[in-house]
């Protein structure tokens, strides 16, 4: 144990601060998470690589919880563990952070009210009334796919389709702008990919997309203002936090928070969850024995196999003790929701598919507190929406191998993946 006030210990290893590390399949990485848990559940690295090539960055190390219940303790802990300087696991820009994160890398007052303000629009009860019209666009999603044949790329025909129509009909983005608004939102989490690569630097793209994001909101802000209708978008630019109006770039800052956490998240858990029921036929055979009955529970675990963010980090605000190392004050702390979501001491064979899993307490949209996922009842709305038709429909759908993003640390991200039926 450190004594009290005792310097922090050295920084132990480099290997998860790579971008190579991240492009190790989730198998091969959870070899090194399983180390950490068992071994070191806290545990200090170097600053992860500069992979944005910004230059001048934060070279501070940062400590890393693997542990389910360590995750748990730190996100319901937001006077210790704040989350005002900082989320991201990967540095970037300032402006490009501002420009994105909203209220998801800002604390109490702010924090509280602006998420008051859209809150309601996501409450299970309000994500109930709307599930009709998210069964009805999953159908349309189904039914379309069936049409135009026996396969293609999953991620293209089905999985990317439902979440865009769904945020963007909450938002109240036109049909026009809805395509570009997602080429745009992949790209914050997708830059660094390689198929991403062109003549263009990761960084000019990113700022590119946000420039995209930026102006479909703000005409969109100026449209609703100038005509109300019944959409996030209105309840935003009539809003009013501490009496004041909001500017025009925290509008814009909170449509790119939705924008990506409404459609990437989704997707990419759709095509993880495609992915084991196809590898899994047991799994399958057992959730269309009674897909009613079963869907509610085999979507947390479709969350929890996914764990489609991997990361978010927060910023210590005062000296404290984990595992009886003191950390002190203004610390960077990674949490691993992946590595929580694969822990041996919450969850019984953890690397079993298992869609009758109950309980099932992932840690797939956080670990609960202030930042505890938003829009955790329409994603579950979806998904359920979404599997149901596709299974019903189409029961003989079978995915291939998947190929995936490089998004070091942040989105466990589906790039393409073939199906048949
Ligand atoms: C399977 C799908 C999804 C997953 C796995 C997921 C995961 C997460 C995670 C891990 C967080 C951070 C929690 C924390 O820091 O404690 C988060 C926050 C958030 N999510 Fe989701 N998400 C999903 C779908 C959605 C959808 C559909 C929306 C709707 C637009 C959404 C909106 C948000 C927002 C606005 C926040 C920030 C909340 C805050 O800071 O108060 N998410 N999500």
């Amino acid at each position: 144990m450190t004594p009290p006030n005792a310097a922090p210990p050295p920084v132990e290893d480099n290997r998860i601060g790579t971008a190579d590390f991240w492009q190790l399949p989730a198998e091969e990485r959870d070899v090194v998470f399983a180390e950490l848990r068992r071994e070191r559940p806290l545990s200090r690295h170097p600053a992860p690589e500069d992979m944005l090539g910004i230059g001048e960055r934060d070279d501070r190390p940062f400590w890393a919880l693997v542990r389910h219940e360590d995750i748990r303790r730190v996100s319901r802990d937001p006077q210790t563990f704040c989350s005002g300087q900082g989320v991201m696991f990967g540095d970037a820009p300032p402006e490009m952070l501002e420009a994105s994160l909203s209220f998801l890398a800002m604390d109490a007052p702010r924090h509280t009210s602006l998420r008051k303000l859209v809150s309601a629009a996501f409450s299970p009860r309000q994500v109930a009334r709307i599930e009709e019209g998210i069964r009805a666009n999953a159908r349309v999603v189904v039914e379309e796919a069936a049409q135009a044949g026996g396969g293609g790329d999953f991620v293209e025909l089905i999985a990317k389709r439902l979440p865009l129509m769904t945020i963007s009909e909450m938002v109240g983005v036109p049909e026009a702008d809805r395509e570009r608004v997602v080429e745009a939102a992949d790209v914050l989490v997708t830059a660094l990919d390689e198929d991403s690569w062109s003549d263009v630097p990761p960084l000019q793209k990113l700022g590119e997309a946000l420039w995209t994001l930026t102006e479909t909101s703000t005409a969109l802000a100026a449209e609703r203002a100038a005509r109300p209708r019944d959409d996030l978008m209105t309840a935003l630019v009539q809003a009013e936090v501490d009496g004041e109006r909001l500017t025009h770039a925290e509008i814009a800052a909170f449509f790119v928070l939705l924008a990506v956490a409404g459609n990437d998240t989704t997707r990419h858990t759709t095509s993880h969850a495609m992915r084991a029921l196809t590898t899994n036929p047991d799994q399958r055979a057992l959730l269309l024995d009674d897909l009613d009955g079963r869907l509610p529970t085999a979507v947390e675990e479709f969350v929890r196999w996914a764990t489609p963010v991997l990361t978010f980090r927060r910023t210590t605000t005062r000296p404290v003790e984990l595992h009886g190392v003191e950390i002190p004050a203004g610390e960077k702390v990674l949490l691993f929701y992946h590595s929580g979501n694969r822990d041996e001491r919450a969850f019984e064979r953890p690397w079993t598919f298992d869609v009758t899993r109950d309980p099932n307490h992932h840690l797939g949209f956080g670990g609960g507190g202030p930042h505890y996922c938003l829009g955790s009842s329409l994603a579950r709305t979806q998904l359920r929406a979404l599997f149901g038709e596709l299974l019903r429909t189409l029961p003989t759908l079978e995915v291939g191998e998947p190929a995936l993003f490089r998004t070091p640390g942040f989105i466990h991200a589906v790039k393409r993946m073939e199906c048949v039926w």
